[in-house]
């Protein structure tokens, strides 16, 4: 199958993510972006509007997000709480959008006929994984309100595919970086606070000692990941891991931050943040096998594009 002139629909199509599906997929379809814009931003949008039609709603919304699903042939689902630590502060709201507002989306699906629903699922349903890298059989163990908000969206679009025949896929999204990532939050993600800081001249702080490790997969192939999702057939009911299959400590990119910008940067270790993850790591086999999903951003190239 091929996505090309479908009607697509992206929840949190304002969003980091969301926006550059709806941008990649602007000059060939007709798109439709909802966004509640609390961390999304319709500066985002500026290159695809007025071609994309924007409506400002929140999934939470079912009346409002049903007449816009109505008429959907796709559905990128990625709108979403994505604040780990606004979901550990109120549980509640995490589950009213990320539980609730995805039900509503897959209920909106099935009623109108969509033909697929692609999710945005989180790397944290593994919590700290026993083994790395960490492959999609190994056990969930959610260690945030989000990370199990996550898990549950993941487990309703497994089940609309089996009980009602929609068809839907996961994507586990490991650290995803690049450009539009919101710096703004201690809590944002750490490559968008260290390019930020980097370009200001202001000095990073480092939660721990810095060899914990993390998958940085660039958005552009995030944005590929779900394309590929869109138009697989052995894919649908799945959920898969999507990041680069590689790993690297928070020392060794500020390593390469230091051989980019040609200077020593200031770094500071503060103690290590609450429940912080050592490491993780992807097996992205599965993508690769049934997604025929290959990363193509190499990390170096992807910094300088922030730099
Ligand atoms: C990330 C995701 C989260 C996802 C989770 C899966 C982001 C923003 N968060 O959290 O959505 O569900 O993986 O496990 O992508 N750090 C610093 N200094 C800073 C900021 C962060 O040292 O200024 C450290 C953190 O303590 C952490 C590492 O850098 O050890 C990565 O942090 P972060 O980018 O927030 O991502 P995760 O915690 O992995």
């Amino acid at each position: 199958m091929t996505i090309e002139g479908k009607k697509i629909l992206v929840t949190g199509g304002a969003g980091f993510i969301g926006s550059w599906i709806a941008e990649t997929l602007a000059s060939k379809n007709s798109v439709k972006v909802a966004d509640s814009l609390k961390t999304g931003n319709k500066d985002n949008l500026k290159k695809i509007l007025p071609k994309v039609e924007f409506t400002e709603t929140d999934i939470r919304k079912r009346e409002k997000l049903s007449g816009l699903i109505q008429g959907a042939e796709i559905v990128f689902h990625q709108g979403a709480n994505v604040q780990i630590q606004a979901s550990v502060d109120d549980p509640q709201m995490d589950a009213d959008i990320n539980i609730g507002g995805t039900l509503n989306v897959l209920d909106a699906c099935r009623k109108h006929d969509v033909e697929r629903v692609v999710f945005a699922s989180s790397s944290a349903i593994y919590g700290n994984p026993s083994n790395i890298p960490v492959t999609e059989s190994a056990k969930p163990s959610p260690l945030s309100p989000y990370a199990l908000s996550k898990l549950a969206g993941e487990s309703y679009m497994k089940l609309y595919s089996d009980l009602y025949g929609l068809k839907t896929i996961s994507l586990r999204y490991f650290n995803v970086y690049g450009p539009r990532q919101n710096a703004d939050s201690p809590y944002s993600g750490v490559i968008s606070i260290f390019t930020k800081n980097v370009r200001e001249g202001k000095p990073l702080t480092v939660f721990g000692d810095g060899e914990q490790t993390r998958d940085f997969v660039n958005v552009k192939d995030v944005v590929k990941a779900n394309m590929l999702a869109a138009e697989s057939k052995p894919a649908v009911g799945k959920a898969f891991n999507i990041g680069t299959g590689k790993s690297i400590s928070l020392n060794d990119m500020i390593s390469i931050l230091e051989k980019k910008t040609g200077k020593k940067l200031v770094v500071k270790y503060k103690e290590k943040r609450k429940g912080d993850v050592m490491h993780s790591c992807p097996d992205i086999s599965l993508a690769r096998k049934i997604l025929g999903f290959v990363p193509s951003v190499a990390f170096e190239d992807g910094l300088s594009e922030l730099l």
